[in-house]
C-alpha cells in the first residue's frame, strides 16, 4: 500500500505557498533575503571558501587575457565569485539576480577572511566603509530572471551555485547562456536535484519526488521552488541549446536501496527513468561552444 509521506510538511508547505501567493496578489514587497550571510560566521565560511575552491579549479583550465568579463547567474547574498574573478584579473564581472542583493560588513568580513586564507580575492567587487557597497565600476548587477536578462557583452566565463534546479524555463536559460558566452568561453554549473525547504534534511532526498504534479504545483509556486528537474532533462536542453564537451560529474548520489524501495511510490514523470537517472544530487556540469580538442 502507497502511504503518504511527511503530511505535516505538506500542510505547512501549502500554508505557505498560498501565503506567498497573496502576498504577490496584495503587491506586498519582499523582505531581502540573507540566507548565507546572516547566519553562522563558520557556515557562512564554509559555504563561501566551497564555491570558491570549485570554481578557482575551473580558471585555472582556463587561458588568462586581457579584458575577460565574467557572469554569474543567481549569486544571491554570496558574492565571492565576482571578487574571485576579479583578484583573477577579469575586467568585469554581471551578477544576474532578480533578488536585490545586499552588502554589509559581514561580506566585507567574509572576503576578508577569504582573501588572508589565500584565496585570489582582492575585495575588488565592494568598497568597504560604514555603508559597503558594490564597485559598481567592474560589477554590473541585472535585476532579472537569467533568460529574460539582456548582457550587452559576451562573457568568456558563466557560473551559477545552486540554481539551475530553481530555473522554470530550462531551455530558455541555456539558450541565453549560449548566446552570451564567447566561442572559447566555458560555463560551470553546480546543482542540487534533491528536495529543498519543508523536504531537505532529515528528510530523505528523494521523498519530494512522491508527490503528483498538481499537489506539489500547490505547495511551491512557480519562481520560488525547486523544479524538479532529473539531470537528463538538463544536459538535453544544454545540447539542444549547442553546447558541446558536456561534462556531469554526480558529486553526491541518492542510496540505491533506499530509491530502489521509495519507487513505486515515486511521480510518473520519475518512474518513467531509471534507477540510475534518478539517483544523482549534487552535480557540477561544465559545457562550452566549441570543441577544445579540434583547436
Ligand atoms: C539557493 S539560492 C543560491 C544562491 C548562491 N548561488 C549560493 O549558492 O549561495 C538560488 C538563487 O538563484 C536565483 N535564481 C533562481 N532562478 C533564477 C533565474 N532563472 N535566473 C537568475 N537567478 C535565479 C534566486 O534568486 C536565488 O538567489
Amino acid at each position: 500500500m502507497n502511504t503518504f509521506l511527511h503530511p505535516k510538511r505538506v500542510v505547512q508547505a501549502l500554508y505557505y505557498g498560498f501565503k506567498w501567493r497573496l502576498k504577490k496578489l496584495l503587491r506586498l514587497p519582499e523582505k531581502p533575503r540573507l540566507p548565507v550571510v546572516s547566519g553562522d560566521l563558520d557556515a557562512a565560511l564554509y559555504h563561501h571558501r566551497k564555491i570558491a575552491t570549485l570554481v578557482s579549479a575551473h580558471l585555472s583550465d582556463m587561458q588568462m587575457k586581457e579584458g575577460l568579463t565574467g557572469c554569474e547567474i543567481g549569486s544571491g547574498d554570496c558574492l565571492v565569485i565576482a571578487d574571485l574573478l576579479l583578484g583573477k584579473g577579469y575586467q568585469k564581472v554581471y551578477l544576474v539576480e532578480k533578488q536585490r542583493i545586499v552588502v554589509n560588513k559581514r561580506q566585507i568580513e567574509i572576503l576578508e577572511r577569504l582573501r588572508e586564507s589565500g584565496l585570489p580575492n582582492k575585495l575588488e567587487a565592494v568598497i568597504a566603509g560604514t555603508s559597503p557597497s558594490l564597485n559598481t565600476e567592474k560589477v554590473t548587477v541585472i535585476p532579472e530572471y537569467f533568460e529574460n536578462a539582456v548582457l550587452t557583452d559576451k562573457v568568456d566565463f558563466i557560473f551559477s551555485h545552486d540554481v539551475i534546479e530553481h530555473v522554470e524555463d530550462l531551455k530558455g536559460f541555456f539558450l541565453k547562456c549560449a548566446s552570451i558566452l564567447s566561442p572559447d568561453g566555458l560555463m560551470v554549473h553546480k546543482f542540487d536535484l534533491s528536495g529543498h525547504e519543508f523536504f531537505e534534511y532529515p528528510i530523505p532526498h528523494l521523498d519530494f519526488q512522491t508527490y503528483s504534479d498538481w499537489l506539489y504545483d500547490l505547495m511551491f509556486p512557480k519562481y520560488r521552488r525547486s523544479c524538479r528537474w532529473f539531470l537528463d532533462e538538463i544536459t538535453d536542453a544544454v545540447r539542444s541549446a549547442g553546447f558541446t564537451c558536456i561534462e556531469a560529474i554526480t558529486l553526491t548520489s541518492e542510496d540505491a536501496d533506499y530509491a530502489r524501495k521509495l519507487y513505486p511510490q515515486l511521480r510518473t514523470k520519475a518512474r518513467r527513468r531509471t534507477l540510475e537517472q534518478i539517483l544523482p544530487m549534487d552535480v557540477l556540469l561544465t559545457a562550452r561552444l566549441t570543441r577544445t580538442d579540434l583547436q
